[in-house]
């Protein structure tokens, strides 16, 4: 047995690999694009490993992806592709158009086609799970209850339209032709692997490096946060035993408005490398504009993962945070390969351009 994953060069993905494999021998096609965010040094540690085969190609690509099927006859695709970051998405959302919405169909014609063609056995077997985001539900107010899988779509930025895009495409495909689909909503992610584009490595990355920690607008947007290794724990239950077409939240009941976010990584880097001349780091954090159409909170109430799936995230936010502060200190080369742009150098030696 085989599955196929995308965008497994990613923060999210790399990690599911790693896990993946740590957990199981069954093997690993990873298809990625290796965007900016695509970083293949994520994934070093499985070089040799004959159970992992990385393919550098666009998911949307239909005649790679249909070869790959029919070369590897995965019984699950895993997608984790795509454009990830809400700045990035407002700065330029034709790119989260491109790849979140019409990647994602590309994806699903292809997969169409090969599970129609499976023997009745692996046809039954087959599962294709999408990844996605809490952000497609909108915004909550201090009071209003988590996100329930019921809760209205109402995205605020072209990053959550696109991702709420791609899921009803997947809702549509199981109603309308029976690809059998699981999808999951996932609330922050934070871990090893993260690229310093985003709230948490930012904040480690520019607090060593003497600059400024850049808060929106008052820093008291709230966010659910989980340790990446959990949200891995999650998909890898629900492709287990997800029930056919059901929509999975997942979420580590942890909400935590940004500053004190940023004041809790302040204060680990306190206490594990201080600032050589003996200040705090948070004399670094400095209020700048707020992002456009900010989104106030996000809440995600994970029960029917829990109780149905019985899953539970296995990491508290103090131990997760502490883990996670931990490894950009332990891992100053691949931090200084992402700030640099030296990963992209393998890009360019292995594949040109
Ligand atoms: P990421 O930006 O770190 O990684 C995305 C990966 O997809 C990269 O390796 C990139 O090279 C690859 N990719 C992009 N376009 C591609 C294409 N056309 N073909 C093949 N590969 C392509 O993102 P992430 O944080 O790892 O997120 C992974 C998934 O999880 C996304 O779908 C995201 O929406 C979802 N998600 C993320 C979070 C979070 O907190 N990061 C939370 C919930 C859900
Ligand atoms: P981010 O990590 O970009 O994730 P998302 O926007 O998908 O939730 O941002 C998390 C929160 O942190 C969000 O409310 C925006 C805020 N933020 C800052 O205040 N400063 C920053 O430099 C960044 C990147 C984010």
């Amino acid at each position: 047995m085989t599955i196929l994953v995308t965008g497994g060069a990613g923060f999210i993905g790399s990690n599911f690999v790693l896990d993946w494999l740590r957990a199981s021998d069954e093997p690993v096609i990873n298809l990625d694009k290796l965007t900016y965010a695509g970083n293949r040094q994520n994934l070093t540690s499985l070089d040799g490993d004959a159970r992992h085969t990385f393919v550098h190609g666009d998911f949307g690509d239909a005649a790679l992806v249909d070869q790959l099927l029919a070369t590897h006859q995965p019984r699950a695709v895993l997608n984790f592709a795509a454009e990830s970051h809400v700045d990035r998405s407002i700065s330029g959302p034709g790119e989260f158009i491109q790849t979140n919405i019409v990647g994602t169909f590309n994806l699903l014609e292809a997969v169409r086609a090969y599970w129609g063609g499976l023997e009745a056995t692996s046809k039954a077997a087959f599962r294709f799970l999408h990844v996605s985001t809490d952000e497609v539900y909108g915004s909550l107010s201090k009071t209003d209850p988590a996100f329930t899988e019921v809760h209205r779509y109402e995205p605020n930025s072209p990053y959550s339209a696109s991702k709420a895009a791609s899921d009803h495409l997947v809702r549509a495909y199981h109603h309308t032709y029976g690809l059998p689909v699981l999808t999951t909503n996932c609330s922050n992610n934070y871990g090893p692997f993260h690229f310093p584009e985003k709230l948490i490595p930012l904040m480690i990355v520019n607090a060593q490096a003497g600059k400024a920690l850049p808060v929106y607008g008052d820093g008291q947007q709230i966010r659910d946060w989980l340790y990446v290794t959990d949200h891995c724990s999650a998909i890898r239950r629900v492709l287990e035993a997800g029930r056919l077409g059901e929509v999975y939240n997942v979420g580590g009941w942890n909400e935590k408005p940004n500053l004190e976010i940023v004041h809790t990584v302040c204060a680990l880097l306190d206490e594990l490398k201080p600032r050589s001349d003996g200040k705090p780091y948070q004399d670094q954090i400095t209020y700048v504009t707020d992002r456009p159409g900010h989104d106030r909170r996000y809440a995600i109430d994970a029960r029917k993962l829990e109780i149905e799936l019985g899953w539970t995230p296995a990491e508290t936010f103090e131990t997760g945070i502490r883990k996670t502060v931990q490894w950009y200190l332990d891992n100053p080369d691949w931090v200084a390969n992402v700030l640099s742009g030296g990963y992209r150098d393998w890009v360019a030696q292995q594949y040109g351009n």
